[in-house]
């Protein structure tokens, strides 16, 4: 593993998940630097050219350049007629990827650090109301948070004259209603609006129509950590936290039967290798390792001839999967393949938001051939359907992303673990529920074991 100090990793540096700093201590540990940097000595263009010349990308999963997102906001003139009453800032804290729990340790472990990233975000595209869509079953993300806004108002972070400036800034935490669909941007901006979580047709684009149709940032709870640090110290030391071309740090996160399950900032770019093995202690004894899904539930399965794949945008896309969430979720020897796909289709089946027929009809046909195939019901022609599936529910052919999201796992299973199919087949059943009966492991089994460490702090 390339060496790197652990103890310099930003964005967790002052995650403390027993009790979080407040107000005082995250100031006394360098805390609303960067949004006072911005906001008295830069002008909101030179924080947007500064952001994009670090190269941030988006860590909602699909990796967007942040300064280039934000530079599709338009910009007015104070006494342009054409200026919109206001524009938003919306920090995604939605986080129901399963395998995913990045998010929850950020807002947890250092509340005032995305505060702090908020506003300087907010300062940038020139928005005045801001909102966090946090996932409702956050409750102790929601209680910290709520403490950690309430202060910066008492501190002169929010509010009017932010620290004697013309900025004026109000931010609000919004808790889900609870629904995965509620992740994707525009369906968020509707479940924000009061509305039914439906994705919006786009364009237009947030940046210009979003929430209340005034243009609107989206923008995921990692990425926008990571701007305090950015404005504190330049693009170019944000770009030297990372030994290839995607700059900064990612948070880590494996799930499965590993040694120890949990999150790890690191460098972006540090191989699957160096996470799975360095970090999580490889898998659990007398297990072996399948494959796994490098970047939460949506991403295609990667094998162990993938292992010394450098974790980042560029590379996990190179070798046909994505990074996603960066959240790894592992498949052992004692683990079905056909049964964790059926798991995670259930789920995205659930998910549906019902709107286009793909993802309505598609996500529960898969369930049904899967179930046929798990419980050795299935035939050969089980599997073309389920390839033809593929292909009808793949991007451009549904709404939003949901749907070509729950087929990365299905195709890429096909792929990879098609004789474990087609042994289903032939023997009429699961091999594995017929060979291990008595391990005493589950199967279909994914994340029962909750996250055990983040930048190994043990945490229950
Ligand atoms: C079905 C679905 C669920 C999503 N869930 C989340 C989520 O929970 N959190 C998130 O940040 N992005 C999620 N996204 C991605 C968002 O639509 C959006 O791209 C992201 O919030 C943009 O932030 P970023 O540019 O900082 O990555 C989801 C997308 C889809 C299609």
């Amino acid at each position: 593993m390339p060496s790197y100090d652990p103890n310099a990793m930003p964005l967790t540096a002052l995650v403390n998940l027993d009790k979080p700093l407040d107000f005082q201590g995250y100031v006394a540990a360098g805390g609303y630097q960067g949004a006072g940097k911005a906001i008295l000595e830069m002008q909101p263009s030179d924080v947007l050219e500064l952001v994009k010349d670090s190269g941030l990308k988006g860590r909602g999963g699909a990796g967007f350049p942040t300064g280039m997102k934000w530079s599709f906001v338009p910009m007015f003139a104070d006494d342009d007629e054409h200026k919109p009453d206001n524009k938003y800032l919306v920090c995604n804290a939605d986080e129901m990827e399963p395998g995913t729990f990045k998010d929850r340790f950020l807002l947890e472990g250092v509340p005032h650090q995305l505060v702090e990233a908020m506003i300087i975000a907010a300062y940038t595209i020139n928005a005045n109301k801001a909102y966090i869509f946090l996932r409702g079953e956050y409750f102790l993300c929601a209680k910290r948070l709520q403490c950690a806004i309430e202060q910066a108002y008492e501190n002169g972070w929010l509010g009017s004259n932010i620290q004697g400036s013309n900025y004026h800034l109000d931010l609000y935490l919004h808790t889900s209603a609870g629904r995965y669909i509620c992740g994707e941007e525009t369906a968020l901006i509707n479940a924000l609006e009061g509305k039914r979580a439906n994705p919006r047709a786009k364009p237009p684009f947030p940046q210009v129509s979003g929430l209340f149709g005034k243009p609107t940032i989206v923008n995921n709870v990692e990425t926008l950590s990571n701007l305090p640090h950015i404005l504190k110290h330049g693009a170019e030391w944000f770009k030297a936290l990372s030994p290839n071309s995607d700059p900064g740090t990612k948070i880590y996160g494996v799930s499965g039967r590993v040694k120890t399950t949990g999150l790890w900032e690191m460098p972006m770019g540090m191989t699957i290798r160096d996470v799975l093995y360095g970090k999580a202690g490889g898998l659990q004894d007398g297990l072996e390792l399948r494959g796994f899904l490098p970047g939460g539930a949506s991403t295609d399965f990667l094998t162990s001839e993938h292992l010394d794949v450098p974790m980042d945008y560029d590379n996990i896309s190179k070798v046909g999967s994505r990074l996603g969430t960066a959240g790894i979720i592992v498949l052992d020897s004692q683990n079905c393949p056909v049964g964790m796909i059926l798991n995670l289709l259930k789920f995205f089946a659930q998910e549906s938001c019902g709107y286009c027929t793909p993802c309505r009809d598609g996500t529960p046909w898969v369930v049904e051939i899967l179930t046929r195939i798990e419980n050795g019901q299935g035939s050969i022609d089980d599997i073309d359907s389920l390839n033809k599936l593929c292909d009808f529910m793949w991007l451009g052919k549904t709404h939003c992303a949901l749907a070509p999201g729950a087929v990365e796992p299905l195709r890429s299973g096909l792929k990879y673990f098609q004789d474990d199919f087609l042994q289903h087949i032939e023997q009429g059943c699961c091999p594995l529920k017929k060979d291990h009966i008595g391990v005493g492991l589950k199967q279909n089994h994914l994340t029962k074991n909750p996250p055990a460490a983040v930048n190994g702090v043990k945490h229950e």
